[in-house]
């Protein structure tokens, strides 16, 4: 076959390097526009898997580049005149130059041709050759010369940097943070070679405009941030090698994704390979790694499916398929790394304290977690949970465990929760005439046994037609409250846990089968008329509601009042008023379910206007000393519809109205929304009301072991974690996620006392037998 590799970057270097080696016989030139030795950029780093199968595949190159690597462990923040620092991280850096160098000579050794100083018009300039690689990086002209097949997705992020060197060796990978008149600015700094380290500098476009640095050619930009950092530079000078660049050099970061990877142009197959492809952020540094490893799996096709012209397109169609899964997971934990430094000043710098900082900084990615922390410096990690401990008021002494932050009492007015899981309000069909029964005493004070701090009941209706179904929980009268008491009594006598209440009414969503008989279905006898914020239906076959006028407002506000006083009466701990999943508080609230032109619907505030009266109706008769939650659709997951921005609206002007905590779940509110799951995928909305409103939060969704509630606990992300439907398969979810973390100190109920150490003792065998 004859190939070429249009740009000498990782990808084409190494990609021609590996085909030469397992097929001689190919015929393989490199086109670069650079000369050898000039190249943009300074230091890139790896991580230990990725020269793993470098070794593999080539350990002649992989052994020169390890022995030009820099090593290093350590991570260290500067922030606010602290300086913390971490271990255990392991990096390798190395000079962008000296590892093309190093591919440049082995490619040469090979039998590659490489040819310099060739900037080549793309893949037609080689009309006789059988596979043209795309090398030709984030700016690819192949790329762009076919946009209808390879259909990029290009999104322009809004932070600026500037990449720039400096002299000063650093020993670990520091980050430093500044804070100007304009804004925060932070330093990625690391070291690549004996005598000169990374240093990029970042910061939002409003910092960068305010500072005038899109006026300041390059060397006014060093000046700018030679005096930002001087202290950490200490002296030391910063350089570019950007000199090529015109203007500022401040640059704003692309992330790039294809639909398509390859095409045939009429005479040669043509392929994207690394930055033509995908990019992924610098704040994980794996834009290196993405473009060997496509390189790698590109050779392995080869390698599988044969070396010939004829196996080019399923070659070509495998590596695709491959490499997507990979890259979509990387881009993945870049995108929450990379927007971490976007919303660093507006969200943490000014808000938390240094060490929680550091903490929230390291689990950027949320690829680290709390464990994995303890595993790479536990003498830091053990000292964070002192730290966190201690500021949440435990006392410690001796060298004992210390609770890690899931466990640590929580308190809100005058209700102390013994720890900080939720079991997360969930319908369970099961009532008659909205009375709690036996099944509920039973399902709900298990939970309570099992460990959980606060137990949420399902969403309770505060009348008959404010039912989602006829199984649905209600507290309209005397006798449903007597029930109530009955349990909350339980509760209290038999554990630590506190009760909570969720008030809630159905909307349009009302007046529906058990969930088993057909989800959101309408009954077809039995119903009562619904009502909501506009006469939408959720089906198209759902009832049609009437839109709410005065009067229906004034009953239903009435109807949440009187709940919350039989809640009170019962002793409940906890008032939760249901603002999500589309019912009908959150009907006011969406623009998709609100068509209102009326003082309530419009704007944020019109929308929220209804709402917020039902809210101050029950703050005012529910006790001041305990709380009230408002849970809240954060993201309605359709165009046109709530998305977090809007969340944290209504998250400020509930808290102004008196809340005490916003619980942050999402969707459910327009059938067709199209949400986007993953593990703690609700948790970056709790994360952005917590710190950018400054109110207490509940994170839900897909939260399914301690280690994860651990890691969103400690990084600040929220103050308590629910926990839905893992405590449907383990009424004692939380006794056994305590035992699975070795945490023996958590007590369980007197009476379980003699299951707690069999549990215990076999979990410590199934461990040690791995
Ligand atoms: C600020 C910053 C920091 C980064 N830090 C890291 C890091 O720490 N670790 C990491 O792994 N990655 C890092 N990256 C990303 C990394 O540089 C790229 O992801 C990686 O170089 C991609 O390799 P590539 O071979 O696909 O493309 P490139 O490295 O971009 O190579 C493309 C080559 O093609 C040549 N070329 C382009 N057009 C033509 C043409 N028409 N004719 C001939 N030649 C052409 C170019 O001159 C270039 O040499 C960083 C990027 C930035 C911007
Ligand atoms: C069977 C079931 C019933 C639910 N009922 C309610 C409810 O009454 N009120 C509510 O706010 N959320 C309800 N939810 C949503 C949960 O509280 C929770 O937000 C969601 O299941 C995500 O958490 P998980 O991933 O831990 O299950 C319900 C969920 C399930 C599985």
């Amino acid at each position: 076959m004859r190939i070429v590799c249009i740009g000498g970057g990782p990808a084409g270097l190494y990609f021609a390097l590996l085909m030469k080696k397992f097929h001689p016989e190919h015929s393989i030139s490199v086109v670069e526009r650079n000369r050898p030795y000039d190249t943009f950029g300074w230091g890139v780093v790896f991580s230990d898997a990725t020269m793993i199968s470098m070794r593999a595949w080539d350990p002649e190159s992989a052994a020169e580049i390890e022995e030009a690597f820099n090593h290093w462990d350590d991570i260290e923040l500067l922030f606010k005149g602290t300086r913390q620092r971490t271990s255990g991280h392991g990096f390798v850096g190395i000079g962008r130059k000296k590892l093309l160098n190093i591919l440049q000579r082995r490619c040469e050794a090979l039998g590659v041709e490489l040819v310099f100083e060739t900037d080549s018009d793309g893949d037609t300039d080689y009309p006789d050759v059988d596979l043209i690689i795309a090398s030709d990086g984030f700016n690819s002209k192949i790329r762009n010369r076919y946009p209808e097949v390879f259909e990029p997705d290009l999104v322009v992020r809004p932070n600026r940097y500037i990449w720039l060197g400096t002299k000063k060796l650093f020993d670990a990978f520091t980050f430093d943070f500044r804070k100007t008149d304009h804004g925060w600015f932070q330093a990625h700094i690391y070291k690549f070679d004996e005598n000169t380290s990374t240093f990029i500098v970042e910061t939002t476009e409003e910092a960068y405009e305010k500072h005038g640095l899109g006026t300041l050619d390059q060397q006014g930009s060093i000046d700018f941030c030679q005096n930002l950092f001087s202290e950490v530079l200490e002296g030391a000078e910063l350089m570019t090698n950007a000199r090529h660049l015109r203007g500022s050099a401040w640059l704003n970061f692309n992330r790039l994704i294809c639909d398509k990877w390859s095409h045939f142009n009429g005479n040669s197959h043509v392929v994207l390979m690394g930055d033509a492809a995908h990019t992924a952020h610098f704040a994980i540094g794996s834009g290196t790694k993405l473009a060997i490893d496509d390189a790698i799996e590109l050779t392995n096709q080869f390698n599988k499916l044969g070396h010939s012209k004829d196996s080019i397109p399923a070659v070509l169609s495998t590596y695709e398929e491959i490499r997507r899964v990979d890259v979509a997971r990387i881009q993945n934990a870049a995108r929450n790394a990379m927007e971490w430094f976007e919303v660093v000043g507006q969200r943490y710098a000014d808000t938390l304290e240094p060490p929680q900082f550091m903490y929230s900084m390291l689990t950027r990615s949320q690829r680290i977690s709390h464990e994995n922390l303890r595993l790479r410096d536990p003498v830091w990690l053990e000292a964070y949970e002192r730290w966190f401990a201690e500021k949440n008021g435990i006392e410690i002494s001796g060298n004992g465990r210390v609770l890690p932050p899931m466990f640590t009492p929580y308190s809100l007015r005058g209700t102390d929760l013994p720890n900080r899981i939720v079991m997360s309000p969930m319908a369970m069909y099961s009532a008659k005439d909205g009375m709690m029964d036996d099944f509920h005493l039973v399902h709900l004070g298990s939970r309570a046994l099992g460990g959980a701090g606060l137990v949420f009941a399902e969403m309770t209706c505060v009348s008959p037609d404010a039912r989602i179904t006829p199984g649905c929980l209600g507290l309209w009268n005397d006798e449903q409250a007597a029930q109530w008491k009955r349990f909350v009594t339980f509760v209290h006598d038999n554990s630590a846990a506190k009760v909570g209440i969720q008030l809630g009414h159905a909307g349009r969503k009302g007046a529906t089968k058990l969930a088993w008989d057909g989800i959101d279905q309408p009954l077809t006898e039995g119903g009562w008329p619904l009502i909501s914020a506009s006469a939408l239906p959720y089906l198209k076959n759902s009832q049609v509601p009437k839109a709410m006028d005065r009067a229906d407002m004034d009953r239903v506000k009435a109807d949440h009042v009187r709940a919350a006083k039989y809640a009170a009466d019962a002793g409940a701990d906890w008032l939760e008023l249901h603002c999500a999943h589309g019912y009908l508080l959150s009907s006011f609230l969406s623009p998709l379910t609100n068509r209102r032109d009326d003082d309530y619907g419009g704007s944020h505030e019109n929308r929220a206007r209804y709402p917020l009266e039902v809210f101050s109706a029950i703050r005012e008769v529910w006790p001041q000393d305990k709380p009230i939650s408002v849970r809240l659709s954060c993201h309605d997951w359709f165009e046109g519809g709530n998305t977090p921005d809007d969340a944290a609206i209504f998250a400020r002007m509930f808290k102004e109205a008196g809340a005490d905590l916003i619980d942050c779940s999402s969707g459910q509110v327009w059938k067709e929304e199209k949400p986007v799951y993953g593990r703690l995928f609700q948790t970056p909305f709790s994360d952005k009301i917590r710190n950018e409103i400054g109110i207490p939060t509940i994170a839900v969704g897909a939260i399914s072991e301690a280690d994860q509630a651990n890691s969103i606990i400690a990084a600040g992300r929220a103050d308590l974690c629910a926990v839905a439907r893992p405590h449907l398969a383990d009424p004692a979810w939380v006794l056994h996620e305590a035992a699975k973390i070795g945490l023996t100190s958590i007590v369980w109920p007197k009476q379980y006392q003699s299951g707690k150490m069999q549990y215990e003792t076999g979990l410590a065998r199934a461990a040690a037998a791995k």
